[in-house]
């Protein structure tokens, strides 16, 4: 490695916010999914879900192409990394060109990025970017398509994603036909590395998730649906 490409990865290493390694000694991980909180108030119900248990935050990003819905970009990333500057910022980049992104969102204080395999034939060279910024790096599959299509990845790793709804809103149904997946991609996982389930996860389905190997439970509506977080926190981990 030449001067000029140290030079710039110690510059680039100062960006990123808190990695999910930081969170390495906890178990069970909830996320809220800022997704379905009041974005009048974004600061305080970041604030409200971590005094109420959440683990970390989920941050939905969506560019209305790889799924039909915009959400939130690097400036709504960066307000919640102010709002709540120690918290480990998941970015989940719903995203056809995540390439683009990772830049932005490091500069923007997040800690973790997962991007979606359904957009790339090698992930590598972006996981080396995230990780240049000093993040921890994911992939993520949609719930039609494959495990064969992350599995090949699983050494290059912090944590895998497995959609359980289409990706592009909160608040559907929980798909219960991708738990096979995640229980392959726990099997062929390194220890250290998580898998993370998204979408429809409830009260009523987190058991299953982590029957099947899931240490990674996002949650949108199951949380800031209701109107005590700690107690729906409380019940998703129970
Ligand atoms: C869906 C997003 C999810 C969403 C989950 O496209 O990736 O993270 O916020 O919402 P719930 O928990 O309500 O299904
Ligand atoms: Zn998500």
């Amino acid at each position: 490695m030449d001067s000029a490409t140290v030079h710039s990865r110690m510059k680039a290493t100062q960006f990123g916010g808190r990695p999910l390694s930081a969170l390495a000694d906890r178990p069970l991980l909830v996320a809220p999914s800022i997704l379905s909180a009041d974005f009048s108030k974004l600061g305080d119900e970041c604030r409200a879900a971590l005094a109420a248990g959440g683990d970390l935050l989920h941050v939905d990003v969506m560019d209305g192409h790889f799924v039909p819905n915009l959400s939130m970009g690097p400036a709504i990333c960066e307000a919640v990394h102010r709002a709540a500057p120690d918290a480990v910022l998941d970015v989940h980049l719903m995203v056809t060109d995540p390439a683009a992104y990772i830049e932005p969102f490091a500069r923007a204080g997040a800690g973790h990025i997962t991007f979606h395999a359904e957009v790339v034939a090698d992930p590598r060279p972006l996981f080396d970017q995230i990780r240049a910024f000093g993040m921890t790096a994911g992939l993520a599959i949609n719930p039609k398509t494959a495990v064969e299509a992350l599995l090949p990845w699983v050494g290059f790793l912090d944590m895998a994603l497995v959609m359980s709804v289409q990706p592009g809103f909160s608040g559907q149904r929980f798909m219960a036909d991708v738990l096979p997946k995640t229980r392959a991609i726990r099997d062929a996982l390194p220890a250290h590395a998580r898998v993370e389930m998204d979408g429809g996860v409830a009260p009523e389905t987190a058991p299953a998730c982590r029957a099947h190997g899931c240490d990674t439970i996002v949650a949108a509506s199951a949380i800031f649906g209701r109107h005590d977080y700690a107690t729906a926190i409380a019940a998703i981990r129970a």
